[in-house]
């Protein structure tokens, strides 16, 4: 509102001050502006500077030739008045400037601008500073905007086009006489666009889904297409196709959801232009907790563990499952080594007569249930033995032949037998006769280990192991490879593998993992092991590096595989090891002051210590020998009252413990106060007497100091000892000073 009042003052100011010449014009000449439209322009205007120092509020005002009322008013911090001519273009700049951004052809004129100083009733207007304006406007110029493009002779060129250069675009051409716009439409052709992707949804059995799809694109005669996993929708091979229906935008509908719906769907927008784009998102069912597929009968091994299964299928996953035998509920715990697992099956440790009968399971998840399983009845069954069982151990030659026997019966079907090799499979051939027996035509070093053979019927498998040893191969990997690192050594130690039938030797392969390119173990060192030792000390290594160790093995037949690679880093040498920040720097400025009570002792502690300070133990002494006067002084204290002392001049030290650490016990100083110079007679007054306690503080004060100084030194650990650091004070008592 402020700026209406100051408008108000300056017309009146303005109808009178015509004829005032202008005070506060800096500038009587005319400036002359060019600007190019578009650009942004000041217009200059000074305000004099104010003659106390303290600018006075004034009003600035812009007008432009041939037009009475200002288009610009400006009253201090008050927004601005702009004629709508100039809103969002013109600002104050500086005290009276005025900034137009952009400037425009129909911007080209005259300007003048008034300052008003309106707490001068004289001179308070002056006949403005004026301004001409030349915008550059008189050649056709188009503006285009944004600025990356090409424009050249009034054309637009858009490289490389994307899907974001598609837009209005307007073309502006202007010149004095005006100007003229031209708005056209980019459409940029292309495959479509996924404004929308589906989401993750979760929804209950029986309700509707619904994912969106929305995209866009040019040519807009857009096609969807949704996908359940890899099928189309309306092509699947349940009856989701059914149920399923696509609108118009894209989103898939999907009625009465099965739990056999959940999984991905996915969506893919085409107008037969481009690789059509696609999004996808998962659809998760929820329901109670279902059985699927119950047997109508449960085999279980007579005489052996067995487990009754409720094949059950729930979202969220089941938490309980209740089992009926023969129409009442199972209560496992009436049979003796029965137990209900936590899927809800139940673990049978010996099968009897006791477990026949009808079983029914109902499982549970927090959805509840969808009801009991069809009736299951329980038959117990002979497991299947075996009529053959495998040797212990077989040897035998590679390349020779080799049946290893295993045969199985059962009642009443014969069971299947299958053969398996324990660890890593045998990719080598071999055979499983009808009898059961395993059959290599010839055997391969793979071979080698521990084999089952696996007889398997309705109620159980029942397996027999061997082992075979094919000999007169290379040796076979160390296993279990152990590297102990030190600063320069590592202990490499492992476990031999099967020699191959003839004695083995072994090296130490080793290398720094830097060498990555040149990576094998042909760029690695090896060490040869002398005997059967199965380790080996590796020496002359860097400390702090990586290494990389494998051990191969040999005879006489040839090489084995490396073993696996280990790899450790060697140790930190203890000399670069740094030492833990132990600390402890003495007590500070040691003050005596002798007091009616005796001698007043204070300090302060220390300023770095690693761990709390245990006590301070304060010492005295008169000539050589210190003395303690206190070693229990506990951490809290900073200060100790000193009673008793008769002799005329004492030295005083404090010291820090704190628990394991020592310093180096530095020389005190001499103290430099002889007793001669200073022992005054005992007739002094009281004057100065008051002086020398003065200067016998300061001195001691500064003499702490200096020994602090001094004992501010690295400190090192010293097992065993007690840490002492001390600040003294040199103290001198005279007799007379008792009856002050
Ligand atoms: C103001 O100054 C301009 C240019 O110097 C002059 O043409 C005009 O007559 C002056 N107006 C008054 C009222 O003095
Ligand atoms: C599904 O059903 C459960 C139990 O009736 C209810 O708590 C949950 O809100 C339902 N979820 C949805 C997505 O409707
Ligand atoms: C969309 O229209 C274009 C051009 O008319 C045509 O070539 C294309 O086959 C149409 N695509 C679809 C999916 O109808
Ligand atoms: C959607 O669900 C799938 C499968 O459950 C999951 O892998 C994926 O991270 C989920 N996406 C989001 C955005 O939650
Ligand atoms: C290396 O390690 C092995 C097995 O851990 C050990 O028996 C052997 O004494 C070690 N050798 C040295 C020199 O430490
Ligand atoms: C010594 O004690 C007196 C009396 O308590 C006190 O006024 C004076 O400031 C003390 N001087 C120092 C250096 O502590
Ligand atoms: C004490 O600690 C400060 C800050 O941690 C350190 O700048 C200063 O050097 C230490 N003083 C000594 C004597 O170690």
């Amino acid at each position: 509102m402020i700026w209406y009042v100051a408008t108000l003052i300056a017309s009146v100011f303005s109808t009178r001050g015509t004829a005032a010449q202008g005070a506060h014009g800096v500038r009587e000449e005319p400036r002359f502006l060019t600007a190019r439209a578009g650009e942004s322009v000041i217009l200059g205007c000074d305000v004099s500077p104010p003659l106390d120092g303290q600018q006075p509020p004034y009003v600035v005002e812009w007008f432009k030739f041939g037009v009475p009322i200002p288009f610009f008013i400006s009253f201090r911090f008050h927004p601005p008045h702009v004629d709508p001519e100039y809103t969002g273009r013109a600002s104050l700049h500086g005290k009276a400037s005025l900034q137009i951004d952009p400037v425009r052809s129909e911007d080209q004129g005259w300007y003048e601008c008034r300052v008003l100083m309106l707490e001068q009733q004289y001179n308070t207007f002056h006949n403005g500073s004026w301004v001409q304006l030349t915008v550059n406007g008189e050649s056709l110029r188009p503006k285009w905007q944004p600025i990356p493009y090409v424009v050249h002779d009034g054309s637009l060129t858009v490289l490389g086009i994307t899907r974001d250069d598609r837009g209005a675009y307007t073309c502006r051409a202007f010149s004095d006489q005006g100007e003229v716009l031209h708005t056209t439409r980019l459409l940029v052709q292309g495959p479509p666009y996924i404004k929308s992707p589906p989401e993750n949804i979760t929804v209950n059995i029986s309700q509707n889904a619904r994912f969106t799809c929305q995209a866009e694109a040019y040519p807009g005669n857009l096609t969807y297409t949704w996908f359940w996993e890899e099928d189309n929708v309306y092509f699947t091979k349940n009856d989701l196709k059914n149920r399923v229906r696509i609108l118009i935008d894209g989103t898939l509908h999907i009625f009465r959801v099965k739990p056999e719906d959940a999984g991905k769907y996915t969506c893919s927008p085409s107008n037969s232009l481009g690789t059509p784009p696609s999004a996808s998102a998962h659809l998760s069912v929820q329901y109670p907790a279902r059985v699927l597929n119950m047997p109508s009968i449960i085999y279980v091994p007579r005489k052996l563990p067995g487990v009754i299964r409720c094949p059950a299928d729930a979202n969220p996953p089941v938490i309980s499952v209740k089992w009926e035998k023969d129409g009442y509920p199972l209560r496992v715990e009436k049979y003796p080594g029965w137990s209900q697992a936590p899927d809800g099956s139940i673990r049978v440790a010996e099968a009897t007569e006791d477990s026949l009968g009808t079983y029914t399971c109902m499982p549970y998840n927090t959805l509840g249930t969808m009801g009991q399983s069809d009736p299951a009845t329980l038959v117990l069954k002979d497991p299947p033995y075996f009529n053959v069982r495998p040797g212990g151990e077989y040897r035998q030659e590679a390349g020779r032949e080799l049946v290893i026997p295993c045969a199985a019966s059962g009642d009443p079907e014969i069971p299947t037998i299958t053969w398996r090799k324990v660890g890593k499979p045998s990719k080598s051939k071999h055979n499983i006769l009808p009898s059961g027996s395993l059959q290599f035509l010839s055997l391969s070093k793979e071979d080698h280990g521990e084999w089952e053979c696996v007889a398997t019927n309705v109620v159980t498998s029942i397996t027999a192991s061997t082992r075979l040893l094919v000999i007169g191969t290379s040796p076979h990997a160390p296993g279990n490879i152990r590297v102990l690192p030190s600063v320069t050594s590592a202990n490499v130690s492992w476990e031999p593998g099967y020699d191959g039938g003839f004695e083995q030797t072994f090296s130490v392969w080793y290398g720094p993992v830097l060498k990555k390119e040149n990576f094998g173990p042909h760029d690695w060192h090896s060490m040869p092991v002398s005997g059967s030792q199965t380790w080996l000390v590796v020496p002359g290594l860097e400390p702090r590096t990586e290494y990389q160790f494998s051990v191969l093995a040999q005879n006489k037949l040839g090489t084995g595989p490396f073993s696996e690679v280990v790899t450790v880093n060697t140790v930190v040498s203890p000399l670069s090891t740094p030492e833990p920040q132990v600390l402890l720097t003495p007590p500070r400025c040691l003050t005596a002051n002798r007091t009616q009570h005796g001698v007043l002792l204070t300090w302060l502690p220390p300023a770095n210590h690693s761990s709390p300070v245990d006590r301070y133990i304060m010492e005295f002494r008169l000539g050589e020998r210190w003395e303690v006067l206190d070693d229990l002084i506990s951490a809290a204290e900073t200060e100790l009252m000193a009673r008793d002392l008769v002799q005329s001049w004492y030295e005083f030290r404090v010291m820090a413990v704190m628990d394991d650490l020592i310093s180096e016990s530095n020389p005190f100083p001499p103290t430099e106060v002889t007793e001669e110079g200073l022992a005054l007679p005992v007739v002094a007054g009281v004057v100065a007497t008051i002086c020398f306690l003065a200067a016998a503080v300061l001195f001691s004060t500064l003499a702490a100091c200096f020994v602090n100084k001094q004992h501010q030194r690295k400190l090192k650990r010293k097992p065993g000892m007690l840490a002492l650091l001390f600040t003294s004070v040199s103290f001198l008592l005279f007799f007379l000073w008792s009856w002050l």
